[in-house]
């Protein structure tokens, strides 16, 4: 059980990011109707947040991809829970994620993504933790670089809990 959460990243601070990202993104893909894809569960608040703020037409679907289980450390198994409903194929995909660790969730959604011949896949990542990673991810949108820290709250779990807290907090 954990002992103590502190706050990392304060939810004004992520909402300044957010907006930043989503500039960002209005303007590299202007016309391009972009599909967001936010890999569930772990994505759902920032994706929410992210496509309030972008000014244009684009489209939302949803994987659910699961490595972690009950364990704090990547299993490496990456299982898909649930697939995605929108066709890729010559789409311009946006993969949206709130964390980036060992980068084997990632790696293995972008390679499943690309057979089925999208016209384009970037990645939009809230966190990442370069320490860990375990495979070369490369990140177009990036909010913050967090400490080897286990990190919780909007959107990120421990065990399933703490999803809803506004802040981005970790465990000591
Ligand atoms: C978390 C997170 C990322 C992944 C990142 O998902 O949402 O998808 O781990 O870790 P990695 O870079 O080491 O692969 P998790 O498997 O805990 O499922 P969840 O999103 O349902 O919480």
């Amino acid at each position: 059980m954990p002992t103590e959460l502190k706050i990392l990243i304060k939810r004004q601070e992520i909402e300044r990011e957010v907006a930043r990202l989503a500039r960002a993104i209005e303007h590299d893909y202007k016309d391009n109707n972009p599909l967001l894809i936010g890999i569930l569960k772990g994505s759902f608040i920032f994706l929410a947040d992210l496509v309030r703020k972008i000014d244009m037409p684009l489209e939302v679907d949803f994987i659910r991809l699961s490595s972690y289980g009950s364990q704090t450390e990547s299993s490496g198994q990456i299982k898909v829970l649930s697939r995605l409903n929108e066709p890729v194929e010559g789409r311009h995909v946006l993969v949206v994620e709130d964390i980036i660790d060992t980068g084997l969730t990632t790696a293995y959604f972008i390679k499943y993504l690309k057979r089925k011949r999208p016209a384009s896949v970037r990645l939009c990542a809230l966190t990442e933790k370069p320490s860990r990673r375990k495979t070369d991810v490369q990140i177009d949108y990036i909010g913050f670089t967090v400490p080897d820290k286990f990190i919780v709250g909007y959107g990120i779990d421990w065990n399933g809990k703490y999803r809803n807290l506004p802040n981005i907090c970790y465990i000591e």
